[in-house]
């Protein structure tokens, strides 16, 4: 199977990295050369991080570094069994993708996108065959965390569910739930309310950052406090999800505190970028 990992930036690396682990033959399409390679060394960078605790060995990294391609050109990818989209979080450059994925993958299984907010219905009805294109919402670090949401918009095709199914459960091993083509989907609708509560308490100077953080994880048992898990979604995504569900359901709690646009609009998006809430060293 060959597949077609658009965007290779945190979520479109780890796809293509998941992928190629499984055997799959993967070209990771980025804007230009140099994003391609940096995606590259984000992927080798991770695998010889699983090589070095044990969880990767050498032929297994050797073998998924062979079956893993870089390209700037969309065109590399006619023949492609099916395409994974992972762009920035922008609904009209989503919606090109589409239009353009459309007419160079017509024989494709599926058209699938990584989106947290844009509507999967509106990237199918960008192209000629929405019954195949669907949602596979990954979670960050796709290498670790087993969950794919699978997003069906009216015009998904049950076909294509399935497949998309086993592609997820019994190719790359990973855990699906089904959700409506709703806002936020299943986890974010819950997930991102209860950031941006935390995010409004920091700003109001209610506790500090290493306390809030604390209070989560030591009191509830959570692996990763509010503030240190929205660095690491990263604070243009959470905004980006957090417009896309008031825009849905009008519900106050997910209006975006100021100091959460104001970091946005800074560029401090979180560990991506080397900071957000806390400072990560590059
Ligand atoms: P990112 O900013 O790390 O990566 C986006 C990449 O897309 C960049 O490397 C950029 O150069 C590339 N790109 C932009 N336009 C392109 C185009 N036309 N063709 C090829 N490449 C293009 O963003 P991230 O976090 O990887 O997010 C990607 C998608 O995954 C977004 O839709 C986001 O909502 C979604 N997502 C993000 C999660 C997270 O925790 N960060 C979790 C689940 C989904």
């Amino acid at each position: 199977m060959r597949i077609g990992v658009i965007g290779g930036g945190l979520m479109g690396s780890g796809i293509a990295e998941v992928c190629a682990r499984s055997g799959v033959d993967v070209t990771v399409v980025e804007m230009d050369r140099a994003r391609a390679e940096k995606s590259r060394a984000a992927i080798e960078k991770s695998l010889d991080r699983g090589v070095r605790s044990g969880k990767v060995s050498d032929e297994d990294r050797d073998a998924a570094l062979d079956r893993l391609a870089y390209s700037s050109a969309l065109e590399d990818l006619a023949g492609a069994d099916a395409a994974i989209e992972a762009i920035v979080e922008d609904e009209r450059a989503k919606r090109e993708l589409f239009r353009r994925l459309d007419e160079l993958l017509p024989d494709a299984d599926f058209l699938a996108s990584n989106t947290s907010s844009v509507p999967i219905m509106k990237l199918g009805a960008e192209t000629s065959q929405p019954q195949r294109v669907i949602g596979m919402h990954f979670f960050n670090p796709v290498p670790v965390l087993p969950l794919v949401e699978i997003v069906h918009s009216i015009m998904t095709g049950e076909e294509t569910a399935t497949r998309v199914r086993e592609f997820a459960e019994g190719t790359l091993g990973k855990q699906c739930i089904d959700s409506q083509d709703r806002a936020g989907f299943v986890v974010n609708a819950l997930l991102v309310p209860y950031l941006l509560s935390a995010v409004r308490m920091y700003e109001s100077g209610f506790a500090s950052r290493e306390d809030i953080d604390r209070g989560m994880v030591l009191g509830c048992a959570h692996p990763m406090g509010p503030l240190k898990l929205a660095d690491l979604i990263g604070l243009d995504t959470l905004l980006a999800v957090s417009e896309s569900l008031y825009e849905e359901f009008r519900d106050p709690g997910s209006v975006a505190p100021p100091l959460l646009n104001r970091m946005v609009e800074a560029g401090l998006v979180g560990r991506k970028s080397g900071r957000g809430f806390y400072e990560y060293a590059k």
